[in-house]
């Protein structure tokens, strides 16, 4: 495989963009930091401008858009016409004719742009509940790089507030919450009235209706997302993140008021279940529900904190819209490691189980057939750290390993954990062009 190759596929990326560097950038290996900021400048300048004059965003984002679609958009337009997006059938396991790629918190830090707006939109909240801004990151790494998924720019805590609980965000990614650990503060829940997306949170709703707008004709689908209650409650409970003290709170509250504990948990699981419901209903093809702390727990922990409100979620996502798929996330912990709780995940009645990179993808497909799970769906698992710090050569490499392993049935592509903040976009940019151009025949 010829890395000049990518080199030049993205320069005809370029080209699409109506800019006028791409002869530029093939001058250049895509390790070169020249490569790097020729390819992203021009594109993104034009874009920061655009979030800048806020009125005149929603007249002037779709004719941007139609500008700066990538180049598959184009070639793949005649067969959406016909089917299904590409992701979309790739999670409900069918065979096709390429594997989809996206990247988990593909949109966000990692990118120069998004980090452009931040000294205009300061706070997190802003940049997540200010619908052009959302609607404007939520689509940089589809520009950029062509990704088959494009995922809402927002964050598992959002719906918090439409559930009573207020919560902030500090630019290190601090989370802060009035925690919830006793009968008198869980009132702030229960006594809160309906959850209510469409009227708490009715940035979220707007966002994907204009996602599904930005991308139509594309193929490209649109990913809504959710946090499950294990994980949730641990931010409810902890106050914090539970991630520094081995959610030391939550566990004292398991054992202190265990019944207090599963109410919390049950009234999230009811909850989140209608705000994947109303995401979809807005324009989500494809839900993914977040349980990233839950390889913290023992098996045993796992089937009684986690497993039941994950089940609860997603069933009452396939009973009410069960034309959607759902793909299952948990990060690699102590207890989840090497895909330890791999059949556990399986067991939720997600289409899609998202593997960690801890287990070659090949051995979780084994596994999970072994244990009747023949027909479920796979994403994953490039690791994060290999993707950031590369070379290009071992990207490729563990790329094609990957791919070998999946086949063309039921495979979505991924990363094994969220994009690490320090990743060169041109890696970025080589994972989802070498995932585009690989053949499986
Ligand atoms: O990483 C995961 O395990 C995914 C699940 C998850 C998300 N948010 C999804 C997300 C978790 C566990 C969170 C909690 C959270 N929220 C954290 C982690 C804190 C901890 O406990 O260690 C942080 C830092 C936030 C706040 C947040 N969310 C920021 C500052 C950002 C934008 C920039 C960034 O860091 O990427 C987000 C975006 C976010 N969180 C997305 C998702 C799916 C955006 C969509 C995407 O690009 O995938």
């Amino acid at each position: 495989m010829s890395v000049s190759f990518r080199a030049a596929d993205i320069g005809r990326r370029s080209a699409a963009l109506g800019s006028d560097f791409e002869v530029d950038i093939r001058k250049f290996p895509p390790a070169c930091g020249l490569w790097s900021s020729a390819t992203h400048m021009a594109s993104r300048s034009v874009l920061v401008d655009d979030v800048s004059s806020r009125q005149a965003v929603s007249r002037r984002t779709s004719t941007l858009l139609m500008a700066a679609a990538p180049a598959e958009a184009v070639s793949d337009e005649k067969a959406s016409e016909t089917q299904e997006p590409l992701l979309v059938r790739a999670a409900r396991g069918e065979q096709v004719e390429r594997t989809p790629v996206w990247m988990m918190r593909q949109a966000g830090r990692h990118m120069a742009a998004y980090r452009a707006l931040v000294s205009k939109y300061p706070t997190f909240r802003e940049r997540s509940e200010t619908p052009e801004v959302s609607l404007e990151v939520s689509l940089q790494p589809w520009r950029a790089y062509g990704v088959d998924g494009v995922i809402l720019f927002s964050d598992i805590l959002t719906p918090l507030p439409a559930m009573g609980v207020d919560f902030s965000i500090s630019e290190a990614g601090g989370i802060t919450i009035a925690p919830i650990r006793d009968r008198e503060a869980f009132k702030r829940m229960t006594e809160h009235g309906a959850f209510d997306p469409a009227s708490a949170v009715p940035f979220v709703g707007e966002v994907l209706g204009q996602l599904r707008e930005a991308v139509a004709g594309s193929g490209a689908t649109v990913l809504g997302f959710v946090g499950l209650p294990f994980t949730l409650g641990t931010y409810l409970i902890e106050g914090a993140t539970g991630t520094k003290t081995g959610f030391a709170e939550m566990r004292a509250l398991r054992e202190s008021d265990p019944e207090l504990c599963r109410d919390i948990l049950a009234l999230l699981a009811k909850n989140i279940a209608d705000y994947a419901i109303y995401q979809i209903d807005a324009g989500a093809q494809v839900i993914q529900v977040f349980d990233s702390w839950a390889g913290h727990l023992t098996p045993e922990e796992f089937d009684e904190w986690a497993m039941p409100y994950q089940k609860s979620v997603v069933a009452s996502i396939k009973e009410r819209r069960p034309e959607v798929p759902v793909i299952i996330y948990m990060a690699p912990d102590t207890h989840s490691k090497a895909g330890a709780l791999l059949e556990r995940l399986a067991a939720s009645g997600a289409d899609v189980v998202s593997v960690d990179h801890t287990i070659e993808l090949g051995e979780a497909k084994r596994r999970l057939a072994a244990a009747g799970f023949e027909n479920i769906g796979l994403q994953g698992n490039l690791d994060p750290e290999i993707l950031r710090d590369g070379p290009p050569e071992r990207i490729v490499e563990e790329t094609n390993r990957i791919l070998s392993q999946a086949g063309n049935t039921g495979h979505v592509m991924n990363l094994g954990h969220g994009i690490e903040a320090t990743t060169p976009e041109p890696y970025a940019a080589l994972f989802v062009d070498h995932v585009h151009g690989f053949d499986h025949s």
